[in-house]
Order: structure tokens, then C-alpha cells, then sequence
């Protein structure tokens, strides 16, 4: 774990029922730091999205980006979140999370083979939950 990162402050927020689809809100102090966003599809779930706030806000497209607000990547959070979308979906009977891999790709495959995904052709996740 980061040592700047404050494991005791933070919560999680899931749906206590996952059919189609949910969100999983992660906060500090209540206040949002970032999400992961999940489908569901029988006991398959695909991680559709999952973000963490940079101090980088999108008021306008044609404006630049302003840069306010906190950073919080790169500081383990990102991690916590994933961790925590593994045990929320074992709790929901989910065999398998798939994925792609979308942006940043050769800074992003090698975080999520350290969390235990199967990483097959150029960007497709693989990870099963239980055997
Ligand atoms: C990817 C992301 C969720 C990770 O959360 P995080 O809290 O920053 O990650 P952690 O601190 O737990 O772990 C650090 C690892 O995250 C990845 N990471 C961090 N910032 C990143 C960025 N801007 N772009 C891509 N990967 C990033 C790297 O693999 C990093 O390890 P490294 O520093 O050795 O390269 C977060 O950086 C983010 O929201 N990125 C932008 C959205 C995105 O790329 N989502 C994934 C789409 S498949």
C-alpha cells in the first residue's frame, strides 16, 4: 500500500442487489473519489469502467482543462476500489470479470495482471473469481 494513501478514511458504496448493472462509488470523508462501473450478464460481470478523480476537470470541451481539485491516483486508491469489486462480486455469485483495457495500455496491463486478470490478445481481461 502507498503510504500516502489514508486506508482507514475510506468507504464504499455498492448496491446491495446487482442485476443488469451498478456503480461502486469510493469516498473519502464522504466525498467521491472515484468509481467503478459494472454489467452484469448471469454469473459473468464486465468492469466497464473504473476511474479515479486527477485534479483535471472537462468544464467545456473547447476550454482547456482546469486544474482544480485534489489528485488522488497513483496512490493506491485505484487498487482498493478493484480489491473491492472483487469481494463485492464474490458476494454476488459472479464467476468470472471481464474487461478492456482502454487508454494508458502498457501502464494499465501490467496493474491488472498484478491484481489477477488474464490479459488475452491486445487488451481483452480474464479473471475468474472461483474455480
Ligand atoms: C487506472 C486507475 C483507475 C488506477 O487507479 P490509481 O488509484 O491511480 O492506481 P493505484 O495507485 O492503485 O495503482 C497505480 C497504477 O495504476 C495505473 N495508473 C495510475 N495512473 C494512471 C493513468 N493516468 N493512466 C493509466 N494507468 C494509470 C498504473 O499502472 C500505476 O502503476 P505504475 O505507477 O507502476 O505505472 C486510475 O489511474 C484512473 O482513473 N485512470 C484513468 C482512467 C483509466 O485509465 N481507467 C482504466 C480504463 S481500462
Amino acid at each position: 500500500m502507498n503510504s500516502n494513501m489514508d486506508k482507514n478514511k475510506l468507504t464504499f458504496d455498492a448496491p446491495c442487489v446487482f442485476e443488469d448493472g451498478c456503480r461502486i462509488w469510493t469516498r473519502i470523508d464522504n466525498k467521491p473519489i472515484g468509481y467503478a462501473t459494472l454489467s452484469r450478464n448471469d454469473n459473468i460481470a464486465k468492469l466497464c469502467d473504473i476511474y479515479i478523480y486527477d485534479k483535471s476537470w472537462h468544464l467545456f470541451t473547447l476550454l482547456p482543462k482546469l486544474k482544480i481539485g485534489k489528485n488522488y491516483r497513483n496512490k493506491g486508491y485505484g487498487t482498493e476500489l478493484l480489491l473491492y469489486v472483487f469481494q463485492f462480486c464474490t458476494a454476488q455469485h459472479i464467476d468470472v470479470i471481464t474487461g478492456t483495457v482502454n487508454g494508458e495500455i502498457s501502464r494499465l496491463i501490467p496493474w491488472y495482471k498484478s491484481l489477477g486478470f488474464n490479459v488475452r490478445g491486445k487488451n481483452k481481461l480474464y479473471k475468474k473469481l472461483r474455480s
